[in-house]
């Protein structure tokens, strides 16, 4: 017979990082220094890891709001919003949510992976949803659960996209599926093609602003603001850990659609609610995007520049605007050698290897927030160059230098 727990060991890969020292994940952060340094392993390295972008998590103002709405409310709701979990907290965020999004209402839930697990609602045996190849995972969960079927474009390519929607006529409800910024490439959806073809084809168009809102656009609504499309995307989900620097999430939209999902999105209904410290630090939070862009002009300054250097030192470094830079490296080994290099160097970086990514498409991901200096660019542009070298992913060449400094005021 069959052991159900046998498979419960690790993957081949798995196996062969932990055996050669290169396993990189679950690295447990012991302290946060002043300088944008964290404590790992007893070690301080620069934190050049983290979806922080605008530097909120370590805010005093929202530090401040989350205590005093921990002190009036308490550490949990222990209940969901439909029975006994509503907070008149939620209710005030979601009416902000909605008015930043130029949205008729928004739905607030307890995570981001909720908000996108709650459009299974509106996945029925009557619709075919159209997803981009590389969503997060929490959108291809979402299209699990739903029961509508799924057609996968390949990644941006609004001409493949254009010749399923064509070939697909069975006058069934369609939506399009995409995150507004891509969170491992850094790369940003063609948000005025799917436009273009949700309106040509009839569809919904629903963007998983997880990493852009907060961070682009003139108002930072997000990658739709960003291309002068925000009006025409349908949905928009969010999350609250990454440019609102706590947790949770929400979904954006049409009144209606809002209402029912607030009914029947599974995690809206049956999972707990959003407590009060983090509703108030995303209050905070939300505050603080709309009237504070210098930090997201600051933080897509300093990642044009590390871009900028990383190429010119001849790493393979991902094209873009955000401050995602992905080094893609392909082999998973390699990717798991730079990263323990790059903490070698004193410098903390995300591996991504398959399934988080596709087979050979292996990328170290530099992430950057508002709060890196020039200094601490150059270091990590220091750091690259050694590592790269001993990698042979850069020709050996001596007397580098780093760009002059265009950020710090
Ligand atoms: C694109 C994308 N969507 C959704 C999520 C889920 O957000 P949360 O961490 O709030 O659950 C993430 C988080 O990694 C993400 O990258």
């Amino acid at each position: 017979m069959l052991d159900a727990f046998g498979k419960c060991r690790p993957r081949p890969d798995q196996q062969l990082a932990i055996e050669t020292g290169l396993y990189p994940y679950f690295r447990p952060i012991t302290e946060r220094l002043e300088n944008g340094e964290v404590v790992i392993g007893g070690h301080a390295v620069l934190m050049a890891g983290s979806n922080d972008y605008l530097d909120l998590s370590q805010d005093p103002r929202l530090k401040a709001a989350a205590a005093d709405a921990i002190g009036r409310h308490g550490a949990g709701n222990s209940g969901s919003r439909l029975l006994n979990g509503s907070l008149r907290l939620h209710e005030d965020l979601e009416a902000e949510l909605a008015d930043f999004l130029g949205k008729e209402a928004a739905l607030v839930v307890s995570t981001g992976y909720q908000a996108n697990l709650a459009l299974a609602a509106l996945f029925t045996p009557d619709d075919v949803v159209y997803t981009d190849q590389l969503i997060h995972a929490s959108l291809v969960d979402a299209t699990r659960l739903g029961r509508a079927r799924v057609v996968r474009y390949r990644h941006n390519d609004m001409a493949h996209l254009e010749r399923l929607l064509e070939e697909d006529g069975t006058g069934q409800g369609r939506l399009i599926l995409s995150e507004g910024m891509f969170s491992a490439e850094g790369d940003l959806c063609d948000v005025p093609g799917a436009v273009r073809l949700s309106r040509a084809h009839g569809a919904r168009l629903i963007l998983d602003s997880a990493h852009d809102a907060g961070l682009l656009g003139a108002g930072g609504t997000g990658a739709a603001e960003h291309f002068g499309q925000q009006g025409a995307v349908d949905l928009q989900t969010l999350t609250f850990s990454k440019c609102f620097g706590t947790l949770g999430g929400a979904i954006a939209g049409p009144g209606h659609v809002i209402d029912y999902l607030r009914h029947h999105g599974r995690p809206a209904v049956f999972s707990a609610s959003l407590p009060a410290g983090c509703l108030a630090a995303a209050r905070a939070a939300l505050h603080i995007i709309r009237t504070e862009p210098e930090r997201r002009l600051r933080v897509l300054a300093a990642a044009a520049k590390l871009r900028a250097d990383l190429t010119a030192l001849g790493l393979p470094t991902a094209p873009g605007i955000t401050p995602a830079i992905a080094l893609q490296v392909g082999d998973t080994l390699m990717c798991l050698r730079l990263c323990k290099e790059l903490l070698a160097e004193g410098i903390y970086t995300n591996a991504m290897v398959p399934p988080a990514v596709p087979g050979g498409k292996a990328l170290v991901r530099l992430s950057l927030t508002a709060a890196h200096t020039d200094a601490n660019l150059a270091r990590i542009v220091d750091a690259c160059a050694a590592a790269g070298r001993r990698l042979g992913l850069i020709p050996a060449r001596p007397g580098h230098t780093v760009a002059a400094s265009v950020l710090t005021p």
